[in-house]
């Protein structure tokens, strides 16, 4: 695992970009594993701003959502179908069969596991994830107490997440299970960029780097993988011991 801070959250961002738009530069066949949330978004503006100013072709590109609220729409704006599409997916060339997100709304979410596992085996797997860190130190939906050795999984949601993600949603919407990729993915994962920004990130973040590594804090599996980055900005690398 390598460990990268930046000044500020904009140099991040930019940072996080360019390894995307290097990435699908040099395989434009790449399987792309991507999180919603506040943290990636200017990464993913600058990346379509970039990737369309340099015409770069995401037609052969398998793009996968990392995660979904169970009986959320797509439509909905809080749902992370919506998130990528809008932020990500329409500006860009991809193939419309080439894109994977976990449906919220599908009556049969062991199916929706179980089609992404075989997806993602027949792809070969995942080359670039991109993802971020909740407030207790979850990736993706793979909450604490999480088994490392799951793969794509029907999920309780913790108290914290189905409070904190209320900020993604107009209303106040009952948030009581999720569809998320396992840590198993990540961990065989080609590239993993694990990102966070802000003071509000500090403590969990200290705690991921710094305690032991477990199923407690999702987040700290990050560190078993030879080939992972943690991009910080200042704030929340803040506790970090220098
Ligand atoms: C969302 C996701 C979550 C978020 C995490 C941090 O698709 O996978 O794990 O990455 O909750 O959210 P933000 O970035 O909003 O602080």
């Amino acid at each position: 695992m390598k460990l990268s801070v930046f000044p500020n959250y904009r140099l991040l961002s930019e940072n996080a970009s360019d390894k995307v738009i290097r990435l699908v530069q040099n395989k434009p066949t790449a399987v792309l594993c991507f999180a919603s949330g506040d943290t990636p978004r200017l990464c993913y503006q600058l990346m379509v701003e970039k990737a369309i100013a340099a015409k770069i072709d995401f037609s052969a590109i398998s793009f996968v959502g990392l995660d979904e609220w169970v009986g959320i729409s797509p439509s909905n704006e809080g749902s992370c179908h919506f998130f990528l599409d809008n932020l990500i997916l329409k500006h860009l060339n991809f193939s419309s069969s080439n894109i994977h997100l976990f449906d919220g709304l599908s009556g049969n979410p062991m199916q929706e596991c179980r089609k992404m596992d075989q997806l993602l085996q027949e792809k070969g797997g995942i080359d670039l994830m991109i993802v971020g860190v909740g407030m207790n130190g979850h990736i993706g939906f793979n909450e604490p107490g999480v088994s490392f050795n799951n793969y794509s999984h029907l999920v309780e949601l913790d108290n914290i997440t189905a409070s904190v993600g209320q900020k993604y949603f107009k209303e106040a919407t009952m948030l009581k299970q999720g569809l998320t990729i396992g840590l198993k993915h990540l961990v065989e994962a080609t590239n993993v960029l694990m990102l966070a920004n802000g003071f509000k990130k500090a403590p969990i973040i200290k705690k991921a780097m710094e305690d032991e590594i477990s199923d407690q804090m999702p987040a700290s599996i990050i560190r078993t993988h030879p080939n992972s980055e943690v991009m910080l900005d200042e704030e929340a690398a803040s506790l970090l011991i220098k």
